[in-house]
């Protein structure tokens, strides 16, 4: 059985092909009277638009999404609104070069889905990826927008921290350098390291992997549905979804198997806003699959390209053995472009566990407690 749904009260499903005439999804659970105008989704596509630099695939797509239903004019404001029908974005596909995979269109790319969409349907499309292709991506990023409304007060950035070998100086982390340079990299220094090795891992028509950071500030206290749908279990398997992701971690990740317990205890203290105050973060703002108010942070890592120009040894589609060499326009790094894509898999599963809370718990009791008398 397939699955192009996810979200439970906030519920995306996208559709579409790589060289097919178009993508999208369908939003369906969102409020109703959310201020939306198409801007809003645009400028986050245009930050995983393909073709913006000679570190991302070529091809040129606008990625010009058009909603085509689920708005309507709100009477008092005359602010284009949410109805709480579905939402449905397309994104036409528009620089397809289907020729380009011709020649490989029967023989599998080592660590693409040829093989594994031949074996479980009996037929894949060979042109671009079908729809194991990162294109799909783009309806993501869109319904991402729209999650990014629904939580008062969220932020959910992300930047690249490592690329191949070359991890960034935390100690120069600028959030505002994200947006300078062509890599999502919050340290200018290691940007222009990796202008380097990416230009020649390029050269040798090779492909890196690399790990991207997500961070969600403002997120209530108190989302999750333990135990089956934990906040954590949700995210992992988000981020997981992604194309060529492999690893994911939350807070401390793999690192907290070689603290202490000490190191790895979040002290507390009572904040002045009377909250608590945590002195370490190592949880990544999630306790028992529940937001604890702090920052959320979680960590994917992402295979290198497994298009590449560098002959690798495979089978065809009628279990003879051959080489494949990918021409084509790829990515010589998809981490870079799956930036975008990880802040909207983590505001999307914020905002469906936002308005699940809404429904479960409604108005939170307030804390601190009174103590009994
Ligand atoms: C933004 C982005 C762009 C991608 N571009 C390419 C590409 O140009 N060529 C390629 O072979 N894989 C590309 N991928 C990865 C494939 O989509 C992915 O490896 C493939 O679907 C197999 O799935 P898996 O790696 O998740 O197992 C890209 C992934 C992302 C996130």
């Amino acid at each position: 059985m397939s699955f192009n749904t996810f979200g439970h009260l906030f519920r995306v499903t996208t559709f579409g092909e790589s060289h097919g005439p178009a993508i999208g999804c369908v939003v369906d659970g969102c409020p109703p009277r959310i201020p939306l105008r198409q801007e809003d989704i645009q400028k986050d596509l245009d930050r995983r638009r393909p073709g913006q630099s000679r570190f991302t695939t070529q091809r040129q797509e606008p990625d010009a999404v058009k909603i085509l239903s689920g708005l309507f004019t709100d009477e008092i404001s005359g602010e284009q609104v949410t109805t709480g029908t579905p939402l449905l974005l397309l994104i036409e596909n528009v620089d397809q070069r289907s020729k380009d995979y011709s020649a490989i269109k029967d023989i599998y790319r080592p660590g693409h889905a040829g093989y594994t969409y031949d074996v479980k349907y009996g037929l894949h499309d060979y042109r671009g990826g079908g729809r194991a292709s990162a294109r799909e991506t783009a309806a993501r990023v869109a319904a991402g927008a729209i999650a990014r409304k629904i939580v008062p007060g969220l932020t959910v950035r992300a930047a690249l921290v490592q690329m191949g070998p070359h991890k960034v100086d935390r100690a120069r982390w600028n959030w505002a350098e994200v947006a300078r340079n062509p890599f999502f990299c919050p340290d200018a220094q290691t940007a222009a390291v990796w202008e380097k090795f990416l230009d020649e891992v390029r050269g040798r028509g090779s492909s890196t992997g690399a790990v991207i950071e997500v961070v969600a500030e403002g997120v209530p206290p108190g989302l999750g549905a333990p135990v089956y749908g934990k906040l954590d279990g949700d995210l992992a398997a988000a981020l997981m979804g992604i194309n060529a992701a492999k690893g994911v971690e939350i807070g401390a990740g793999f690192a907290a198997a070689t603290l202490s317990g000490e190191e790895n205890a979040d002290e507390m203290r009572m904040g002045n806003d009377g909250r608590p105050q945590f002195l370490s973060n190592n949880a990544g703002g999630i306790l028992g699959g529940i937001s604890t108010g702090q920052p959320i942070v979680a960590r994917f890592a992402v295979k290198p390209t497994s298009s590449i120009l560098i002959p690798r040894r495979t089978v065809d589609r009628y279990g003879r053995e051959t080489e494949v060499a990918t021409k084509g326009r790829h990515d010589p790094c998809v981490g870079i472009r799956a930036v975008p894509i990880g802040e909207a898999m983590m505001a999307c599963v914020i905002a469906d566990h936002y308005l699940r809370q809404r429904g479960q718990v409604g108005e939170a009791r307030p804390w601190p407690f009174s103590p009994p008398r």
